[in-house]
């Protein structure tokens, strides 16, 4: 194979993927398998460790998350697009790495503190919670990556990562390199009222949502909150919407919507119609590829069976190496 680097990131199926997954992540995703050898796979065992008491959406999710990836553009000729509860040596290295991870490590780990303390309607007191960066850092290391690209709330866990990665080769020999965070320019999202895009606050557009619907949730997007009539002057630093059009407008549309906006002549209600414009340009193809997957019975399943067999593959070289230098 001519692509020298090699890369893996995974998502957990919890829901449809918006704006901001696009523009935050996916969107690198889909450069990089140009150029780099890359694993992506759905994180159906990391949905499980918070959402365990009730896991009745899952498999919807998953073949969700897959047409929402296919739709975005990820080729399942130029990368694999697996499962991971398909390919049980995640599980194994996962219980190798437990081995060598001090529990202080995960305790102190600041997404488990946060969402111990935020998320009020799960129990997240489960090993399996606790554990989720053991599991990540199986997830990353098998695929022996120099990179992973995430979002920056991810940070903590690939910090936990480079550690696992060092005490493992630090006991046991030279096995796993130390991957790097690989993020996106920072891509500015709001939510539709103002607030990060989540699918919690239900404020997103979503990349499978119908024009329909979409024209509805503009209308009652925020812009700048202090322009109360088009005959006020607006400030697209402070505009919700504006984000938007450095995301999908052109350079010379983005200037003078500035200059419009700025002297009172633009109003948002014409502002947000080149949006919509803009929006429907670039979600069209997205639709489309999603249409063809619906249109074949199976799809899905045959993607997800041919990357399982590829990452399996791989995942088997780097359980024998790791199995030997831990004296199994
Ligand atoms: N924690 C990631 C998220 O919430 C999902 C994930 C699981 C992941 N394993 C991974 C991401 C390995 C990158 C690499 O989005």
């Amino acid at each position: 194979m001519s692509k020298e680097l090699r890369t893996v990131s995974g998502m957990r199926p919890t829901g449809p993927l918006h704006l901001g997954h696009y523009f935050g992540v996916l969107k690198n995703w889909v450069e990089l398998q140009d150029r780099e050898e890359a694993y992506f796979f759905v994180a159906d065992w990391h949905a499980l460790t918070s959402d365990y008491a009730d896991p009745s959406r899952i498999r919807h999710n998953i073949a969700e998350m897959v047409k929402d990836w296919v739709g975005a553009g990820l080729d399942p000729e130029k990368c694999v697009i697996f499962r991971q509860s398909a390919v049980k040596e995640h599980g194994e290295l996962s219980l190798l790495l437990s081995m060598i991870t001090p529990v202080s490590w995960l305790e102190r780990n600041p997404t488990y503190k946060e969402q111990q303390q935020q998320i009020s309607n799960k129990d997240l007191g489960n090993a399996g919670f606790l554990c989720y960066p053991v599991l990540m850092a199986a997830d990353i290391l098998m695929y022996r990556p120099h990179g992973v690209p995430v979002g920056e709330d991810q940070l903590p866990h690939m910090e936990l990562t480079r550690e696992i990665a060092r005490r493992f080769n630090y006991f046991y020999g030279d096995l796993f390199p130390e991957p790097q965070a690989m993020l996106t320019p920072a891509a500015k999202c709001p939510g539709l009222d103002g607030r990060k895009m989540s699918k919690s606050y239900n404020n997103g557009i979503f990349l499978s949502d119908d024009f329909a619907g979409i024209q509805e949730k503009v209308r009652g997007m925020f812009t700048d909150k202090a322009r109360l009539r088009k005959s006020d002057p607006g400030n697209p630093d402070v505009c919700n919407l504006f984000p938007y059009h450095v995301l999908l407008s052109s350079p010379e549309e983005q200037a003078e919507i500035r200059r419009g906006c700025t002297s009172a002549q633009l109003g948002c209600v014409d502002c947000k119609k080149i949006f919509l414009k803009n929006l429907e340009a670039f979600l069209t193809p997205l639709h489309e590829r999603r249409a063809a997957l619906d249109a074949r019975p199976g799809a899905v399943e045959e993607i997800l069976a041919a990357g399982n067999e590829k990452a399996r593959a791989f995942a088997m070289s780097t359980m024998a190496l790791a199995r030997e230098k831990m004296g199994l």
